[in-house]
């Protein structure tokens, strides 16, 4: 996770049940290499302890206390100053309407309020507070003044009500992180769609036929685009994996789907990681095909090539800048990729070898060789889908410069 790497994330942590979500918060920024500060307000303290925050993230944790300390004139200064983001997760009702009002009566609302880096608010509140006038109006105040606001979500709440309201889980609140840190990127203003999965070919109600991808390079891709501040579609077939927070989520099955998806969109790049059926049934059975009625004869067709379908489409302007393709290949790799690299009209391709172990399909890990147009290579070592993604995005952005 490159993005949060080296990282300089404060944390402020409220009064309310959540606070304790804001440990798991707190290590999994920590785990992805972001260096990070808490400072617990008052009410935080009742909740979880700064010796819980120290314990994960391996450094300070600061409270109230030290307002009054001795580098009290300038830690609320430095504090803010230095940070890349300040993330309050829980926000409480109470230091929303503290912050729209400038309030500065704790360590984190002075912070707050003397901060030069962007903030996030993750609310967190009992039934009836967040829909109050009072917090909408603050909420609203804040957004105007561009403090990004993450959640809550809807569900059950402390008190046993069921509304909106609860903080939004942590993995959630990295995703909002990441969307944050990521801005400003070198995708900045840049559209990029993704697909992402196998297709599934329906043979009747029940049955497909479908492949082994499992979406992960696909949604890897997707992060990665949106870390660098792309405005990103996913266009993706059943996973069974959580999509990146913030990027736009199309769901399709058939390759036939997908194609038809593409054709709605536009973009600067687009990004075909969906490994999409080369065959699928010439007819799909209406009802679920019986046993007693014998073993089918399933003819297949061929699926349309969605790719070539897209690259063969006249006219002018392209409808995306820069097309990147994967080749799944066996045996021949460089070669099979090298054709397909022409056939498809696309700009670069990924060249994965299915047959090794540790690469290809529904792994952690890939290396692939990376085939550009003009006929330069580059190959790249076995490494995580993510950073594989990281390297094809890099890219992606340089053919778009
Ligand atoms: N692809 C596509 N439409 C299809 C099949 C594949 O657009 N019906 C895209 C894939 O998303 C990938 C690229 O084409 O980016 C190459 O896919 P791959 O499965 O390696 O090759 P195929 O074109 O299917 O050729 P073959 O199966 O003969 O290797």
């Amino acid at each position: 996770m490159s993005i949060l790497s080296g990282k300089r994330i404060l944390l402020g942590v409220t009064g309310s049940i959540a606070a304790f979500k804001a440990a798991d918060l707190a290590s999994k920024l920590t785990q992805s290499g972001a260096e990070v500060d808490v400072v617990l307000t008052g009410a935080g303290e009742k909740f979880v302890t700064p010796l819980t925050f120290q314990s994960v993230t391996g450094r300070r944790a600061f409270t109230d206390k030290d307002l009054w300390g001795d580098e009290a004139h300038v830690l609320h200064v430095n504090l803010g100053k230095k940070a890349d983001l300040l993330v309050i997760a829980p926000c409480t009702a109470n230091t929303i309407a503290k912050m729209a009002h400038g309030i500065a009566d704790s360590l984190l609302t002075v912070t707050a309020l003397a901060a030069t880096c962007p903030i996030l608010v993750a609310p967190a509140m009992d039934g009836g507070m967040f829909d109050h006038p009072a917090t909408q109006e603050n909420l609203e105040t804040l957004q105007t003044r561009g403090v990004l606001v993450a959640g809550p979500a809807a569900g059950h709440l402390a008190s046993g009500l069921t509304g909106i309201g609860r903080m939004l889980e942590p993995m959630d609140i990295l995703g909002h992180v990441r969307l944050a840190l990521g801005k400003n990127g070198k995708l900045a203003g840049k559209k990029v769609i993704v697909t992402a999965g196998g297709t599934q070919e329906a043979i009747d109600p029940v049955r497909v036929i479908t492949n082994h991808s499992s979406g992960k390079q696909g949604y890897a891709l997707a992060q990665a685009a949106l870390d660098e501040g792309a405005e990103v579609t996913l266009i993706t077939t059943p996973t069974g994996l959580n999509p990146p927070i913030g990027a736009r989520v199309v769901r399709v099955k058939s390759a036939q789907d997908m194609l038809d998806a593409l054709m709605n969109e536009t973009a600067d790049a687009l990004v075909m990681a969906a490994a999409a059926a080369d065959f699928r049934p010439k007819e799909t059975a209406k009802d679920k095909l019986k046993k007693r009625d014998g073993i089918p004869q399933i003819q297949l067709e061929a699926a349309p090539d969605i790719l070539k379908a897209i690259s063969s489409q006249g006219g002018v302007p392209k409808r995306f800048r820069v097309m990147a393709g994967f080749a799944a290949e066996s045996r021949d790799l460089l070669q099979n990729a090298s054709e397909k690299l022409k056939s498809k009209g696309l700009d670069l391709i990924a060249a994965n070898n299915i047959s090794a172990q540790d690469a290809g399909f529904a792994v952690e890990t890939n290396r692939i060789t990376l085939l550009f147009a003009d006929g330069s290579q580059e190959n790249l070592p076995l490494m995580s889908k993510t950073e594989a993604a990281e390297k094809i995005v890099a890219h992606i952005a340089r053919l778009l410069e």
